[in-house]
């Protein structure tokens, strides 16, 4: 079978710094979990960052440190993987679905305005499958508007727009390290912003409402334990070395899709202009008349695992039976993508090939 994706990373990389650690019985808060923390900075260009266990708790711990309350509203883009709304239910506040683009499958600024009332208190963008096209857009709406503006990039390491790293642009940006992400750690998250005061928030609510003041340990608020530990952190920095190259050779796989794959009607994701695209998902849209699930199931048979493209949260079961408010656009692309496998062993060729030969 040609899986979807293949983790860049090998024991082999990672065995020599587990070895360490092992020998020292040092396996949190310690000096591999400040070196990937410093890590994700230089690399995106955040002033601060914190580790998390996943971007579901990364997100949860922005809304938290936002004081989002119940009957708060909290706008987010509809095409994305369901954390993103979950996260804003879970506080009792309400999620408000913004529909998305046709062909970035990313927020339309003209939907966020329209979603905006009295009651909205944070804005989450999900950078689509890893796109980022039209981040600042939305970035300048939330900032006309003095709304917190937090990215939901849990797919979107080593993605840019308009010259600047994903991490660097939103208020605070929200990463995931899942094995279907560029960058795995087994399972884990983080958590980037520029803001000072939400670091220092963040510093002890991730500690749980521990603080050092006038040299005396002491509890000073309430808060949680979300810590990713030290051998999860190696992992991490192994591959954040290589990121950049990853980005590159995922690149060169979409483009030689593209190639073969556009003259037959497929459509891939549009990306904005000055837009780096990590190719976190090979994405397209089927040609009309062919059916979508038909073909994945057909290339299943050939030996080739796809998959749909992501989620209409609108329009899971949950949230539509709670707020019955399905956008259109994110359930056509709900229904209507797919996505192809992208990896280093994958003969781009060989499988738009086998793509070719389906008939509806
Ligand atoms: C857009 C988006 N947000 C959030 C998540 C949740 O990430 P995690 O599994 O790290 O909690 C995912 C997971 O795939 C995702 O795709």
């Amino acid at each position: 079978m040609i899986k979807l994706i293949k983790p860049y990373i090998s024991f082999d990389e990672v065995e020599a710094e587990f070895r360490k650690t092992f020998e020292s019985g040092w396996f949190t808060k310690g000096p591999n979990v400040d070196n990937f923390k410093k890590a994700l900075c230089e690399y995106t260009g955040a002033k601060y960052s914190h580790l998390t266990t996943s971007a579901t708790t990364a997100l949860t711990s922005c809304l938290k440190i936002l004081n989002i309350k119940p009957g708060d509203e909290v706008v987010i883009s509809d095409f994305s993987f369901p954390a993103t709304a979950n996260v804003v239910e879970d506080l009792g506040a309400v999620p408000i679905f913004a529909d998305v683009d046709w062909e970035t499958f990313n927020m339309l600024p003209e939907a966020l305005e329209k979603s905006i009332t009295d009651k909205t208190k944070a804005v989450i963008f999900v950078d689509a499958l890893g796109n980022p096209s039209g981040l600042h857009k939305i970035k300048d709406i939330c900032a006309s508007k003095n709304l917190p503006l937090i990215e939901d990039a849990a797919c979107a390491i080593g993605s840019s727009e308009n010259g600047k790293k994903v991490g660097s642009i939103a208020d605070l940006t929200c990463f995931s390290f899942h094995p279907r992400k560029l960058l795995s750690t087994g399972e884990g998250g983080a958590i980037l912003t520029n803001n000072e005061e939400w670091n220092e928030i963040l510093k002890i609510k991730l500690e749980h409402g521990a603080k050092i003041q006038d040299g005396k340990f002491d509890f000073v608020d309430f808060g949680y334990n979300y810590r990713l530990p030290e051998l999860q952190s190696i992992m991490g920095l192994s591959q954040i070395r290589k990121l950049d190259s990853i980005v590159s050779s995922r690149i060169k796989i979409r483009e030689e899709f593209c190639t073969q794959l556009e003259p037959l009607g497929y459509k891939p994701q549009r990306l904005l202009s000055d837009v780096v695209y990590n190719v976190q998902s090979l994405v397209f849209l089927v040609p009309d008349g062919v059916n979508r699930d038909a073909l994945i199931s057909f290339l299943k048979e050939q030996g080739i695992e796809s998959t749909i493209g992501t989620y209409c949260l609108s329009g899971c079961t949950y949230y539509r039976e709670h707020y019955n408010n399905v956008q259109p656009n994110a359930e056509k692309l709900q229904r209507s993508t797919i996505t192809f496998p992208c990896h280093d062993d994958v003969d781009a060729s060989a499988v738009c090939d086998v793509i070719s030969q389906f008939q509806s």
